[in-house]
């Protein structure tokens, strides 16, 4: 378990302090993949590089496993970072050495012996899928698979807690998913605990069970991946997710619709994302309802549902049905017109 208390890290800078991260309150239980988000400079990695000491709280408290990491010797700091592995976004990988070698390098580092080091590494490259490469240099390599190797010399001297800082940014869209598949796997091979940085709630979708949305310094929202996506409550978490998750009507559908009725977009969560409620309303109703579009997200393994749909019929009529939903706990939002 990571617990960060009330963590602040302030920059020195020429023109004066600037705060990287203020007020920061965060429990990331074991053995869970936990997303941080936010848009660039909003402090992500610097709540990360906090976590293993690369930066140092300017105040708080950074306890992993128990231990207050700011309260050891370096001696003490260097032993428990072994067991904090991390990767980047641009792999920082030595581009002289071989594969083999750049992960090596973090077993030698820990003063293992070389027979080992070379069992160890076997391993390794095994695991992540580039057993084949051993010999290879960074630049042979692509993106997905430097990436790998970043991977292996994280988990080269058995970490408990594994952290990304925008590991898929600088990959495409097919060799990011390779990328997170094999981050889950290794979360739930080995069972440690994985903190992912990202500017993409997709990413977060796929991957993370809780996640904490970041603006300037400060967390402004957190929790279980599907309670945030089902009800998120700051305007910024909205916006992250409708990226993801929205659908915009093509102007010729908007065109083509009744003028007196309502376009609403309704959110089913949990089990009525699964019920026929629309025709339930419809039933209870003296309104006709003509759905525009539909979509079933599988977040975890529960689903969301999106509907679409332009309802018609008698203004009250349409206020009751509209009522009826959300006295089923759907999400109910009308939608205004291109240009309104
Ligand atoms: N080494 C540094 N020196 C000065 N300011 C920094 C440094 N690192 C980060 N910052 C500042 O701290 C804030 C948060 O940055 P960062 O943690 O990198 O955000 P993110 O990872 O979300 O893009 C930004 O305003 C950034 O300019
Ligand atoms: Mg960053």
């Amino acid at each position: 378990m990571i617990q960060l208390i009330n963590l602040r890290k302030e920059y020195k800078t020429k023109k004066g302090i600037v705060i990287g991260v203020d007020q920061v309150h965060l429990t990331i239980p074991k053995g869970e993949i936990y997303g941080i988000v936010g848009y660039s400079g909003a402090g992500k990695s610097s709540v990360l590089r906090c976590i293993n000491l690369l930066e140092k709280p300017t105040t708080g408290q950074v306890i992993v496993d128990g231990v207050d990491l700011t309260s050891l010797s370096k001696d003490q700091l260097r032993m428990a970072r072994q067991k904090i592995g991390m990767i980047f976004q641009h792999f920082n990988l030595i581009v002289s050495k071989t594969v083999f070698d750049n992960v090596a390098f973090a077993l030698k580092a820990a003063g293992k012996a070389p027979a080992d080091i070379s069992k160890r590494v076997s391993e390794l490259l095994q695991l992540v899928g580039l057993a084949e490469y051993a010999d290879h240099y960074p630049g042979q390599l692509s993106g997905g698979q430097k990436q790998r190797v970043g991977i292996a010399r994280a988990l080269a001297n058995e970490p408990n807690v594994l952290l990304c800082d925008e590991a898929t940014s600088a990959l495409d869209p097919i060799t990011t998913q390779s990328i997170l598949e094999l981050l889950r796997e290794i979360n739930q091979k080995l069972g440690l605990t994985i903190v992912l940085i990202t500017h993409e709630m997709e990413v977060v979708k796929d991957l993370c069970s809780r996640v904490a949305i970041m603006q300037k310094g400060q967390i402004i929202e957190e929790g279980d991946v599907y309670d945030i996506f089902a009800n998120p409550v700051q305007p910024l978490t909205k916006e992250f997710i409708r990226n993801t998750l929205e659908f915009k009507l093509p102007s010729k559908i908007w065109s083509k619709l009744d003028p007196a009725g309502k376009v609403v977009k309704v959110l089913f969560r949990d089990d009525a994302a699964e019920q026929a409620i629309v025709n339930d309303m419809l039933k209870h109703s003296g309104i006709q309802a003509n759905i525009l579009h539909g979509k079933i997200d599988y977040i975890g393994d529960k689903p969301l549902g999106t509907f679409i749909m332009e309802v018609t019929g008698d203004t009250q009529e349409i206020e009751k049905a509209l009522q009826f939903l959300v006295d089923r706990s759907c999400g109910v939002e009308v939608i205004s017109r291109v240009g309104e």
